[in-house]
């Protein structure tokens, strides 16, 4: 459950692309404010194009606004270079595709122990293989540690990358599709499991998705549309 302290705060976040060819400026993201609280679960949901994925790299330090500010756990992201945006990616933000990504020639614990390698804390570093092996087997993988990605099937490889998301015990996962590129039983599999994760490791969740019935499974839905982000109603997605 939220406990009502801020996690994320995005205060009039705006994001124009600028075409290299000379043609007209983009402003995909307007002015957007907005608060997730600790432990929150929140969906995003929109039409395609609508900037949901350039919402949640700016969320997750991947990418910046063109003006307004971020903050996480009350650090203004706006004010660090890319050096220390890299440390707080590592070691407070999970992100979760909805490809993979994992790497095809490590085992399945390898995948998930490659975010501690690069920890600056060593209690972490060194605790990271216990956690990896408790989380595995919390996502049904215990027997799978020494698999392949190409030996699992595609929602097995999905909770893998969750389990990589969550290795170093992030403030933040972030989702982009997660279940996008899996056929229903393996997305139903793994929405539930993002749920239980959220509340299990008291971590606050934002996902991307076009699966509605993932997304209400979240403590708030919010739709991007025309550069605004507002609490999604079923009738918002009826208008022309
Ligand atoms: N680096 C970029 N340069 C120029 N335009 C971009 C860039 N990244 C995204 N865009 C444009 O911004 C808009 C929003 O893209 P974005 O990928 O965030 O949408 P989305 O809501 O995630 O779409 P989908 O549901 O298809 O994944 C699109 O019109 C896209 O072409
Ligand atoms: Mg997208």
């Amino acid at each position: 459950m939220p406990t009502g302290k801020i996690t994320l705060n995005l205060i009039n976040v705006a994001k124009r692309f600028d075409p290299l060819d000379g043609s007209e400026s983009v402003d995909v993201l307007k002015a957007i404010t907005c608060q997730i609280n600790e432990r929150e679960s929140v969906a995003i949901v929109g039409p395609s194009g609508s900037g949901k994925s350039t919402l949640l790299n700016i969320m997750g330090t991947l990418d910046r606004p063109s003006s307004g500010h971020v903050t996480l756990d009350g650090q203004d992201l706006s004010h660090l270079d890319d050096v220390q945006l890299a440390a707080v990616r590592n070691s407070r933000i999970g992100f979760v595709f909805q490809s993979h990504h994992l790497l095809p020639q490590c085992t399945v614990l390898e995948n998930v122990l490659v975010p501690t390698l690069a920890s600056k804390d060593k209690a972490l570093r060194e605790s990271g293989e216990s956690r990896a092996r408790r989380l595995l087997d919390r996502v049904g993988l215990g027997p799978r540690l020494s698999h392949r990605p190409g030996q699992l099937s595609g929602g097995e490889r999905q909770r893998v990358a969750v389990v990589r998301a969550l290795i170093n015990g992030p403030k933040l996962l972030l989702a982009d599709e997660p279940t996008g590129a899996l056929d229903r039983a393996a997305a139903e599999n793994l929405g539930q499991l993002l749920v239980e994760l959220n509340q299990e490791e008291g971590v606050t969740m934002v996902i991307v998705t076009h699966a509605l019935d993932l997304a209400r499974r979240m403590d708030r839905v919010l739709e991007l549309r025309d550069g605004s982000l507002r609490a999604y109603r079923a009738d918002n997605t009826e208008r022309t």
